[in-house]
């Protein structure tokens, strides 16, 4: 069988791991999908880096020569935001390779228009690592869970307030120094707007959303409020009544089902709550569905090798489909239901 050939767009954290999972599971991947995976081209902004195992001849700053060869399978997008990340993927679509992503932010702002240029194309377009790193969230609501009816989506899906607020409440510090001692391990980056800002989650909780209800949801539609005026005050008060303070997405059905509402801020869980024991940085989700009652999800939701390891799941099953002709759940798969841009602020636990 002919070698499927792989793009890479991107080098950083999570790129660089892609690379050396795909040479050293080699074997174990082509006996998965039932052909060789070869590195065809990895894009990267500055070459002069060293990047240990990887074929300097592979190495480009080209992105757009890359994905218009015309020869790749797959391509591979681990380059994070919106430009020239989605002229990237569109360009790729449009010459003949089928694209994983792991870009949340784009995901959550242009969604519906990548579906649509993938189908378009009849090429696969997907993302299990843009939300909640390695925890396998996207496929389970896609597939798994195809057949039962989702009602609610509740979770923690950004680490680094988690970790922040789990320090607070363990340690009585407030916000200030628990966000210190996060960018000091690495957790935060220099500037936390979008993780404490909630921006983050709120993207996560949009692609969860429309997975969830087969509908699109965009991240402008979600509300959003950060967690920078939680006080050691409040999880004093918090723990009066036995409860915590977590930032949660929530995703839910509105109404009578028709329509469709996401939200994140910070809420006080009790105690008793699966959600409560979520300590540092690790991210869980819970989903509730009519069939299948309550499921979590759990495990770490960032870093180089546990996001690598949800982009190396979908690689499997894009060259799987590649090889069989077949493609993913697309954009006909999904209904319209109306987006509420808040919905019931009461939160059942
Ligand atoms: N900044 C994110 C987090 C990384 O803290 O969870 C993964 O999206």
């Amino acid at each position: 069988t002919r070698p499927l050939k792989v793009a890479l767009l991107g080098c950083g954290v999570v790129g660089s791991e892609v690379a050396r999972i795909m040479t050293t599971h080699a074997d174990d991947l082509a006996a998965r999908i039932g052909a060789p995976v070869e590195l065809a081209g990895v894009a990267v902004r500055r070459p002069s880096r060293v990047r240990e195992g990887i074929d300097p001849a592979l190495i480009t700053t080209d992105a757009t020569a890359l994905v218009k060869r015309g020869d790749i399978d797959v391509v591979v997008e681990v380059i994070g935001g919106i430009e020239p990340a989605r002229t990237l993927i569109t360009t790729a679509f449009e010459h003949g390779a089928s694209v994983v992503s792991a870009n949340k932010a784009l995901l959550a702002q242009d969604g519906a228009a990548l579906h649509a240029a993938a189908e378009a194309n009849d090429k696969d377009l997907y993302y299990e690592a843009a939300v909640a790193g390695a925890i396998p969230l996207i496929r389970p609501l896609r597939e798994s869970l195809a057949g039962d009816k989702v009602n609610r989506v509740l979770g923690i899906v950004n680490g680094t307030t988690n970790f922040i607020l789990d320090k607070m409440d363990s340690t009585g510090a407030g916000y200030q120094e628990a966000l210190d001692e996060a960018t000091a391990l690495g957790y935060a980056e220099a500037d936390p707007t979008a993780d404490v800002e909630g921006f983050d989650a709120a993207a996560k909780a949009a692609i969860l959303a429309g997975i969830a209800f087969h509908t699109r949801v965009r991240l402008d539609d979600v509300y959003r409020e950060g967690m920078t005026e939680v006080t050691a005050a409040d999880f004093a008060s918090a723990k009066e009544m036995s409860c915590t303070i977590k930032l949660l997405a929530i995703c839910e059905r509105a109404g009578d089902g028709a329509s469709v509402t996401a939200r994140v801020h910070p809420a006080m869980i009790p105690l008793t709550h699966p959600l409560a024991s979520v300590r540092g940085a690790y991210n869980a989700v819970f989903v509730e569905s009519d069939a299948s009652g309550q499921l979590m999800f759990y495990g770490p939701g960032a870093g180089g090798a546990p996001t690598a390891s949800a982009v190396l799941g979908d690689l499997v099953a894009v060259c799987r489909n590649r090889l069989s002709g077949a493609t993913g759940p697309g954009e006909s798969a999904y209904a319209a239901l109306t987006v509420s841009p808040m919905g019931d602020v009461t939160t059942r636990y």
